[in-house]
């Protein structure tokens, strides 16, 4: 049983406000709506459920979603409820420059403005692509009406040559093999073909399942829902289910504060140290929580997922891909392990109602080789590595389940560059004084250098070292990296090179010490040298002028807390505005 008690019913929603009376103002808000063919009858008091959509041609992996909705609309009406379907602001990762990241924080304002300002009593937040989920998440939780997601679900598994094509994992390997002399410019193109076979989003266990793995173990969505095919016929069948349950949601008056506390964040980083999930979580989490009032750290990264073994075998850690797991039994299987593990806080509430122990405690595994025993476990030490030391002194991340063991500890001579523009110019390079045993040191690339913090941590190989057979180097940036990506790469170093951090004054020459299993990532130069640097340092990256840009330079925090704009944190609720007229 969970410790959510139901509100009493019925009691004065938000939505009659807009439409629950005769005056001049009522009429206005009911008359306009009724355009659209409403019945008289549905603005009698009903639950008005909005359904806050991210669908765009320009972000493929939510290019479906217009028909979730629909299957949605299907739930809200037999559920005595009126839905009204609205867009938001689609950030899309593959296509969006400079990166979807810069605009995650503003869908995640748009959401929240639009559940605000409209006559709306609860919410289904229909997300798939990374940044889609977490936007309607935090837009969501500053406003703190009911509500619930659905993701629009993986694409089914990319197939090449009798392989598995994983989203984005394969297409870096087979970038990295043509470098190397390994594969043939016509071969890629003909596995360009294979990579993205049916709508959905990215099939690894990437940052798009790995936030729909988060939402439903925060509790935030059904159970089930994070691993469902986009084209499964199940997947209809959750947003259809989806769409019944957010009335009884309103009903009861269940939030998303009652459902995404402490317990709630401590479950999902648990989760996602068992699926071997995305670097990409820690911040999106970190932003969600800000947005609840949940002192949520990376130590609590560090420290709850420090001893969970990862035993799902996706791709980029392991074998499989999206479409298995769900066959195997999915995220509740993860759960309900978690659970007899003592990992897990069952008692949490979840969108059911019912506690998360509840959903799971009686699901079966049907394929052992994709969820593993303990005993296979991909690595016994799955969570995020928090490392810290005076070259990240408010902390950078490492996922060691998708990093090379022999790399864990190591000390290096580090090869710097100053930007992405400054890597991209000297890699190909074949007199670029580099071999396997130095620490690539990527500048400029955080929230506020790149701007936005680009996805470019895993920066590849050089050729003359990837023709040697070698794959994997130490590689450290203030940036981030794809949630299908790999290697041992520390990520989102804080305070990052454009905000003046020691990131920014590491030289070509210096020597670097990483130990994981020590949580420490130190730049061996004498303390006085550091200090010296550091007071010299000037700005490199020009302040935006005007613009969205402008705003998110001067208000994005660093990777360390979310991320998120300093205005935008915490919850403001759901007043009524005045009304217009
Ligand atoms: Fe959209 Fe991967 S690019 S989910």
């Amino acid at each position: 049983m969970s410790n959510f008690k139901p509100a009493k019913w019925p009691r004065k929603l938000r939505s009659t406000e807009w439409f629950g009376g005769d005056s001049r103002d009522h009429i206005y808000h009911r008359s306009w709506m009724k355009n659209q063919g409403l019945p008289a009858d549905l603005f009698d008091g009903r639950p008005v459920i909005g359904i806050c959509n991210t669908w765009s041609q320009l972000t493929p992996c939510n290019a479906h979603l217009r028909d979730l909705a629909e299957r949605v609309k299907h739930g809200i009406y037999e559920a005595g409820g009126l839905p009204l379907e609205f867009p938001v602001f689609s950030p899309g990762e593959s296509s969006l420059r400079p990166t979807a990241m810069m605009y995650r924080n503003m869908a995640a304002m748009d959401v929240e403005e639009a559940l605000r300002a409209n006559p709306l009593d609860g919410v289904v937040l229909l997300a798939g692509c990374d940044k889609t989920t977490p936007a309607l998440l935090m837009g969501a939780a500053s406003v703190d009406i009911p509500a619930i997601v659905v993701s629009g679900g993986p694409m089914l598994n990319g197939w090449f040559r009798g392989e598995r094509v994983g989203s984005g994992t394969a297409l870096w390997q087979m970038s990295e093999d043509i470098k190397a002399g390994k594969m043939s410019r016509e071969d890629f193109l003909e596995a360009e073909q294979s990579m993205s076979r049916s709508p959905g989003s990215c099939n690894t266990m990437g940052t798009a399942s790995t936030m729909a793995s988060m939402a439903e173990a925060l509790g935030m969505a059904l159970s089930g829902n994070a691993a469902i095919p986009a084209v499964d016929s199940r997947r209809r069948v959750m947003a259809h289910l989806t769409g019944r349950r957010i009335v009884q949601m309103v009903k009861d008056d269940l939030k998303p504060s009652d459902i995404m506390t402490r317990q709630a964040f401590e479950n999902a980083i648990r989760v996602n140290g068992a699926i071997g999930g995305s670097t990409n979580a820690v911040i999106h989490l970190l932003a969600i929580a800000g947005r609840v009032g949940i002192d949520l750290t990376l130590d609590d990264w560090d420290r709850l997922g420090r001893d969970i073994p990862t035993i799902v075998n996706l791709m980029p850690s392991g074998k499989y891909l999206m479409e298995e797991f769900f066959y195997a039994g999915g995220l509740p299987v993860v759960i309900r392990h978690l659970g007899e593990g003592g990992k897990l806080h069952k008692e949490a509430v979840t969108v059911s109602g019912e506690s998360i122990w509840e959903e799971v405690k009686d699901v079966r595994n049907w394929n052992p080789d994709v969820i593993l025993p303990v005993d296979k476990a991909l690595t016994q030490s799955g969570g995020i590595a928090v490392l810290r030391g005076n070259l990240a002194p408010r902390g950078a991340v490492l996922k060691p389940s998708a990093a090379s063991p022999h790399l864990m500890q190591h000390r290096g001579r580090a090869v710097v560059f100053e930007d992405i523009d400054d890597y991209k110019a000297k890699i190909n390079d074949e007199s670029l004084d580099i071999d396997e045993t130095c620490v690539m040191v990527l500048k400029n690339c955080g929230p506020r250098g790149y701007p936005g913090m680009a996805e470019v941590g895993n920066m590849g190989l050089p050729p003359k070292v990837l023709r040697k057979g070698i794959t994997d180097m130490v590689r450290i940036s203030d940036a981030r990296m794809s949630g299908t990506a790999y290697g041992t790469v520390v990520l989102h170093t804080t305070p990052e090179a454009a905000a003046g951090g020691p990131l920014a004054v590491v030289q070509n020459g210096d020597m670097i010490e990483l130990d994981v299993a020590a949580r420490r990532i130190h730049l061996d130069i004498p303390e006085d040298e550091l200090a010296r640097r550091l007071a010299a340092w000037q700005p490199t990256v020009e302040a935006p002028k005007s613009g969205y840009i402008k705003l998110f330079h001067e208000h994005v925090e660093g990777a360390d807390t979310g991320a998120d704009f300093d205005f935008l944190k915490g919850c403001r609720g759901a007043p009524i505005p005045k009304d217009s007229h």
